[in-house]
Order: structure tokens, then C-alpha cells, then sequence
């Protein structure tokens, strides 16, 4: 493939970047995700803050958005449509977002994407990689959106038990970011499909680092630690933890459901940012909910859990 000048980021990271002439970047991702809830507000509120945070975790602010609804007209009623996209259009509105259209298809199963630009500089981009020994590894989400779908689909879950993950997945990755930044942190991505270890493992690629994560400070959502270990668990889990199991060294003392939970997939998740232990206090101002839950230090592109 022959690269088009401007081309700064191509496919691999969270967003791919784009810059023009002027210094200005563009920052262009696409996600679709299918219900995670019943309620068709909820959902278009989840979908559209999944989209914005792979912006977010590049340092953009995102500008732009082309929504896309696949739906069956048999199943899904004119009303339900209207209320995923009122849900979307709800959280594009307070992230300063404009939806600038979209495209309505026939589909057997219901799902909801957006295509998203944003804008950065050519020299705040925040990469995947990038980190270095000595920074610490932060997490603005706790883990299991995973499970705690997986139960509602079972049955096993009210909607009501459900607010607390439905809380952060509705939570925008912005304040998250914009302290990242702030904090000249060296690294970032989010935590979604591939779980804490897949996206966590990402950082590392290619890098001479080491990266201990303690388990211990790791947040789980209430209720989660309790479900996986009555054995709900998502297939997603399984897989995740296959692929990442032979590049991560886990100490006896972890829990196989621990294990599992680490590779739990996530809706929504937070963002994983690579900075200098001095600098949280910029996390802490811009009000940012954060653990800090490992360390790097010098390596092999290996995880350590303990
Ligand atoms: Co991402
Ligand atoms: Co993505």
C-alpha cells in the first residue's frame, strides 16, 4: 500500500491520524457495538460514548459524527429507532459533537455505530505505546460490563442492579484524557473487547518494558467478582485470556475468576494512561475516578500480574 503523505497513524492503534498542512490532525475511528441493554435510550447513549472514547484516548477532541443503524423493521418499532438515535444524539450533544449524518440499513440484528473525527496536534497525539520504567499504569473505569451483561442476558440481573455499569458506560473518557495530556503522560489506550491484559498488553508491543499489574488495585463493579465466580462468565473472557495467557507471567497467588476477569471485555471502558507518578494530581483536579494499578519497568514486552 503506498501511504499518502499526512498519513501519521494507519490502522493499528485506537484512531488512525491524519494531518494537514497546517499542524491540525484529524483523528478518525468507526465502532459498532449490538445491545448491551433492553432500554433503546441507554443503548444509543452506551454506543455513542464507546465511539468517543477511542478520540479520547488518543488526546482528540472529537468534533464530528456519522451515525449508522442497522435494524430489522419486523422487530425493532419506529419509536425504538427514534430513541437509540435520541440517546446518541444526547451524548454527542454534551461531549460538543456534531452529528453531521448518517445511514439507516436493513439488518437481522439490531446495531448501532458511529464514525467519528476528531482534532489534535501533531505533537500531543497520545499512542498506544509509548510508555517508559519508572511511570505507573492508571485505570478510569472499573472492570466488568463484561459479566454483568452476560447475567442480564441470562436473567440472572435486574436493570436495577445493572445502573452502576450502565453509569460508566455512559461516562465520557474527556476529563480522562484532557488529564493525560496535562500530565504529559507518555501513553494511552482504553480498555474494550480485548480486555484489561489484551489492551494493557497493546502498550507493550515491540517496547523493552515490563508491566506489573497488582491485582489487588484493580476495581472490579459491584456484584462482578460474585457473578464470575457463580460461573457467568462471557465466551469474550475465555478467548481473551487464551490469547493473552502465554505473554503474561501470573503469580500462584492469582485466582483462575481473577485470571478471567482481567480478560473480561468491556463496553465503554476506561482509559489505561502511562505517567509519571508525580502527575497524579492533575487527574485528581480535573476530578478523574482513577486506580492506579501497575507499574513499568525495564523488560521484555511481558506482563507480570500479582
Ligand atoms: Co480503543
Ligand atoms: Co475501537
Amino acid at each position: 500500500m503506498t501511504s499518502v503523505p499526512g498519513l501519521k497513524i494507519g490502522p493499528g492503534d485506537d484512531a488512525g491520524v491524519f494531518c494537514l498542512d497546517s499542524g491540525t490532525c484529524l483523528v478518525e475511528t468507526v465502532d459498532i457495538i449490538t445491545p448491551v441493554v433492553d432500554d433503546p435510550i441507554v443503548f444509543g447513549k452506551i454506543a455513542a460514548t464507546n465511539a468517543l472514547s477511542d478520540i479520547y484516548s488518543m488526546g482528540a477532541v472529537p468534533k464530528t459524527a456519522l451515525v449508522i443503524l442497522g435494524f430489522d423493521p419486523c422487530e425493532s418499532s419506529k419509536e425504538e429507532v427514534q430513541a437509540i438515535l435520541a440517546g446518541v444524539v444526547e451524548v454527542l450533544g454534551s461531549a460538543g459533537v456534531a452529528l453531521t449524518g448518517g445511514h439507516t440499513l436493513e439488518d437481522r440484528e439490531l446495531k448501532v455505530g458511529l464514525a467519528v473525527t476528531g482534532v489534535a496536534d501533531e505533537e500531543k497525539i497520545l499512542t498506544s505505546s509509548g510508555a517508559s520504567a519508572g511511570q505507573v499504569l492508571v485505570l478510569t473505569k472499573p472492570l466488568g460490563t463484561g459479566v454483568l451483561s452476560t447475567a442480564l442476558k441470562g436473567g440472572k440481573l435486574s436493570m436495577e442492579d445493572l445502573q452502576e455499569a450502565i453509569k460508566w458506560m455512559t461516562t465520557l473518557n474527556d476529563r480522562a484524557s484532557k488529564a493525560a495530556l496535562e500530565a504529559n503522560s507518555s501513553a494511552c489506550t482504553d480498555v474494550t473487547g480485548f480486555g484489561l491484559l489484551g489492551h494493557a498488553y497493546n502498550m507493550l508491543r515491540g517496547s523493552a518494558l515490563e508491566l506489573v499489574i497488582e491485582t489487588a488495585h484493580v476495581p472490579f463493579m459491584k456484584g462482578v467478582i460474585e457473578l464470575a465466580s457463580s460461573g457467568i462468565i462471557p465466551e469474550g473472557a475465555y478467548r481473551n485470556y487464551e490469547f493473552i495467557k502465554d505473554r503474561v507471567r501470573f503469580s500462584r497467588m492469582v485466582k483462575e475468576i481473577i485470571r478471567l476477569l482481567l480478560c473480561d471485555p468491556q463496553t465503554s471502558g476506561g482509559l489505561l494512561v502511562a505517567t509519571h507518578p508525580d502527575s497524579l494530581g492533575i487527574f485528581d483536579r480535573h476530578r478523574v475516578n482513577y486506580h492506579v494499578i501497575g507499574h513499568f519497568r525495564k523488560g521484555q514486552g511481558t506482563i507480570t500480574v500479582v
